[in-house]
């Protein structure tokens, strides 16, 4: 407790306040040694508007949502901005390399960002390099990519002498999940309408089958002939489901079912396998790993992907800040943990928070 009083809080700005950033706004609310200072986001109907009532809390917070990122990363002395906008790097580039130009550190939620290195390798390489310029450090995570099909297969092979194939699955009933999540796998759309929006690039699927693939076999040194990704198949619904906000009507697409395979000599070495729709009656993650040992490992039901989410952007939060600057993925980084005491605890450089509250 004496440590507390002269460790200052972490100042923290969130980038992006849709349904991921608001839920770690929240969620930061309640955390000790953590301070909200700030908040970003473009759209129309939060610019300007005070963050609690963004947040739909029945209070203000005196933080008003600006869409300058200049004006707020350049007031306060932040210590880490919480990026959730969107999927691709190429998009997110220019917004996380502004908060890198302020020396400030980033986790985003960006799914290309959990492991540029197999789709956007020189914009990775850009990264790494203003990052370390600023002094700031940058990560891409999230529960998948970011752990399910990545980071915790990569520690499930720890006890591995030798591996054959490795595969996961991951079902989940998608109805418990916040609605820009159903939206994107195309739940509630006839399958014509699901195929022509996915074709069309208006919904995305899940992002990050490629990268988590490219992630686990950088860590095993693994050279892949390949990655293949499979097209994405509506799940058809057959009988009526529904989500709070969403209807599913029989023969309709209820969700979605990706594959993706990582070739090494002819052999599918890495197997995922990602399922996610409205009205799954099994909701589990499994990973198999074929090896000596043999691994077999089943979380039942599967881990809630929002509330995963959340959870490791706001464990990722020491991590980052107790690494040197450059752009990291979940690979590098020490394996994570829960954060669940003041958040300064969990920081190894004190002397950065020795002045101030
Ligand atoms: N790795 C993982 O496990 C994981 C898990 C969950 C989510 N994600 C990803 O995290 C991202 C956020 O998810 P979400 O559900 O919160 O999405 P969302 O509800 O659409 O929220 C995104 C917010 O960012 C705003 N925004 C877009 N471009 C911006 C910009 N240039 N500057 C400032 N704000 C901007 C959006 O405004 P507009 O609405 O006006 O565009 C919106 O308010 C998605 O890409 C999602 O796929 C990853």
């Amino acid at each position: 407790m004496e440590e507390e009083k002269y460790l200052r809080k972490l100042k923290v700005v969130l980038y992006g306040v849709g349904a991921v950033g608001s839920l770690i706004a929240k969620f930061l609310l309640e955390k000790k040694g953590v301070d909200i200072v700030g908040a970003i986001d473009i759209a129309k109907d939060k610019v300007d508007k005070d963050l609690g009532e963004v947040l739909g809390l029945k209070r203000k917070l005196g933080i008003k949502v600006s869409k300058d990122v200049d004006a707020v990363l350049g007031k306060a002395q932040v210590d880490i901005a919480i990026h959730t906008t969107s999927s691709f790097l190429k998009n997110t580039y220019s917004q996380i390399a502004s908060i890198v130009e302020h020396g400030v550190d980033v986790v985003s939620t960006c799914e290309e960002l959990s492991y540029p290195y197999c789709g956007e390798p020189e914009l990775a390489k850009e990264l790494d390099a203003l990052a370390k310029k600023h002094d700031a450090t940058v990560l891409g995570t999230g529960i998948n990519p970011g752990f399910l099909m990545d980071t915790l297969i990569i520690t499930l092979t720890a006890p591995c002498q030798k591996i054959y194939k490795i595969e996961a699955i991951r079902v989940m009933n998608a109805a418990t999940r916040r609605l820009p999540f159903q939206r994107k796998i195309g739940a509630g759309l006839t399958v014509e309408e699901f195929n022509r929006k996915m074709k069309d690039k208006e919904i995305t699927g899940h992002v990050g089958l490629e990268q988590s693939i490219a992630m686990i076999a950088d860590t095993l040194a693994w050279k892949l002939d390949k990655i293949i990704v499979e097209p994405v198949a509506p799940v058809i619904a057959k009988k009526k489901v529904r989500s709070e906000r969403v209807e599913v009507k029989a023969g309709c697409a209820a969700g979605l079912r990706q594959k993706a395979k990582g070739v090494m000599k002819d052999r599918e070495v890495i197997v995922l396998d990602f399922q996610a729709y409205i009205g799954a009656e099994e909701e589990y993650d499994a990973v198999t790993i074929k090896g000596i040992p043999n691994i077999k490992q089943k979380i039942s039901p599967c881990v809630h992907g929002d509330i995963g989410t959340i959870a490791m952007v706001v464990n990722s939060i020491p991590k980052v800040i107790n690494a040197p600057a450059g752009l990291f993925t979940m690979k590098e980084l020490p394996v994570p943990s829960a954060a669940i005491e003041d958040i300064r605890k969990y920081i190894s450089n004190q002397t950065v928070f020795q002045s101030g509250d």
